[in-house]
């Protein structure tokens, strides 16, 4: 990503929805902001972002990226932000397919935007809000933390975004990914549309696939069809 043009707002509704409007310019872009005020999710869910978290969206061009090998993408951004939380001393894991945890809560989402043409992806976004020093809402506090609340510190967003951009330059594996996995043997829900189901969760495939034991078989399941809830 070296040489790449980055692009930083003060404010922005959302990086990632400012990041598609430059698709048709063809160049591959970083974008920024201190605060989104329309921070969004996957699974059309809202993303809090007040100032002092790291909100990026990275959008990249492909000439031959075959669909089947999304879970690349997927692998990049995660194993990024476990190398860069690493590195400022958090112990992170990866709760499938791509959402940070430490100490069992979330400290990053991860929401990609991928384009489409024949069997091929074009272009991907990847868009990045990492809690830093932000306040959570109350209504948060269970489930989200910070890199303030785990370590006792503050941290410089500046420092923390650039770090984060050079782990993007780097070309991650699926056993990066896997030594990052988090959550595995672990009973949890399932989320599949209205249904939930009570499953144990065993390996991720290097398709992105999640494999789990429902009602004592095993199963495999995409992130499109399920979400986990511990
Ligand atoms: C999730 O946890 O559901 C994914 C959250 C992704 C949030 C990031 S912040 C930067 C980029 N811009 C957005 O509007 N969303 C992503």
């Amino acid at each position: 990503m070296n040489g790449v043009e980055r692009v930083h707002f003060e404010e922005i509704e959302s990086t990632n929805t400012y990041i598609k409007t430059r698709r048709n310019e063809g160049k591959d872009l970083i974008v920024t902001a201190t605060a989104q005020t329309g921070g969004r999710g996957t699974k059309g869910r809202s993303f809090s972002a007040e100032k002092g978290g790291v909100y990026l969206s990275k959008l990249s061009h492909y000439t031959d990226f075959p669909a089947s090998q999304a879970f690349k993408i997927m692998i990049g951004g995660a194993v990024a932000v476990c190398k860069t939380l690493e590195h400022y001393g958090l112990r992170p894991v990866i709760k499938w397919p791509n959402d940070i945890h430490v100490n069992g809560k979330k400290i990053c989402g991860i929401l990609i935007e991928n384009v489409f043409s024949g069997k091929n992806i074009s272009s991907s976004v990847v868009g990045i809000g990492v809690n830093v020093c932000n306040l959570l809402p109350d209504s948060l506090d269970a489930i989200a933390t910070s890199m303030l609340i785990e370590t006792g510190k503050t941290f410089d967003v500046e420092e923390v975004t650039r770090y984060l951009i050079a782990m993007f330059d780097v070309e991650w594996t699926i056993n990066d990914y896997h030594a990052y996995i988090g959550y595995m043997g672990r009973e949890v829900t399932l989320i599949l549309g209205e249904e939930s189901k009570a499953a144990t969760l065993r390996s991720v495939d290097g398709e992105g696939g999640l494999w789990a034991e429902i009602d004592g078989k095993l199963q495999r399941l995409t992130a499109a069809e399920v979400s986990v809830r511990l």
